[in-house]
């Protein structure tokens, strides 16, 4: 055997070892999350939103912030203290690396038509949707009702100091644009994502 042959094997034997090493260790660490974010990170609870495909970087803020209790939370904030900043970037790796499966879910047809309207001209920029990869946020594509509309009233009501100055301005400037009712049809666009 030649020595790159030797080398290659070598390379290989590692990285076969390695994965093996951290499989067990990913899968203790995500194993708390199933309750409720199900076995891929496509939740269970209509109060539990999806975190599979979620960007690494929103992933690990979102869990500091939580930790940090600066953004409000219910059962997140004790969940997230018992990780290290290393797990909760191996978590991120590993969720960001899962296919969200949209929530199938009861929405209204007529408010989802206009959703999808203000989504295209508001939202899109950032939370893109249709045929197009993620940009600079999560996709909410089939996030369920009760979630995102108590993320929004957390976000209007700015009881959520950590929210993103870009989205901050996005729902001012939705706001001044429309009335607070039109974010409901937003809601039923995104949840009208996981089909009938
Ligand atoms: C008991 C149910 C429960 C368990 C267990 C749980 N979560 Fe959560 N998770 C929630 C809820 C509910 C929220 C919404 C925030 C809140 O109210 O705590 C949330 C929010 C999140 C978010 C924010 C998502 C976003 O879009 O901003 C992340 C990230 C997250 N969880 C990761 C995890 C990880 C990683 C684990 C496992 C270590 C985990 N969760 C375990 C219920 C749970
Ligand atoms: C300029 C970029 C931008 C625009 C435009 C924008 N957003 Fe966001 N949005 C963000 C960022 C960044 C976040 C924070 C990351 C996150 O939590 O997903 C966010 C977060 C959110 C979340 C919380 C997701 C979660 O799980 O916590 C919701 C819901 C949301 N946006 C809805 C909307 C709606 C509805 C519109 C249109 C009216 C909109 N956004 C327009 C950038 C934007």
């Amino acid at each position: 055997m030649s020595y790159k042959h030797y080398i290659i094997l070598t390379i290989g034997l590692l990285l076969n070892l390695s994965a093996h090493a951290s499989n067990p260790q990913i899968h203790m660490l995500v194993d708390t999350c199933i309750a409720c974010h199900g076995i891929n990170g496509s939740s269970v609870g209509s109060a539990t939103p999806n975190i599979a495909n979620m960007r690494e970087k929103l992933f690990i803020k979102a869990m500091q912030d939580m930790q940090s209790g600066e953004r409000p939370s219910t059962v997140m904030g004790v969940i997230a203290k018992g990780y290290t900043t290393n797990e909760i970037k191996l978590m991120a790796q590993y969720f960001s690396q899962q296919q969200a499966i949209p929530h199938r879910q009861d929405f209204d047809t007529e408010k989802a038509k206009k959703g999808r309207d203000l989504h295209n001209l508001y939202c899109n920029g950032c939370h893109k949707i249709e045929g197009q990869t993620q940009l600079l946020s999560n996709n909410l594509a089939g996030q369920q009702i009760p979630y995102l509309r108590h993320r929004l009233t957390e976000f209007i009501n700015d009881a959520d100091p950590t929210i993103s100055p870009l989205m901050k301005n996005a729902l001012k400037h939705f706001i001044a644009n429309n009335s607070q009712e039109s974010l409901d049809d937003l809601i039923h666009y995104y949840a009208s994502l996981g089909g009938k």
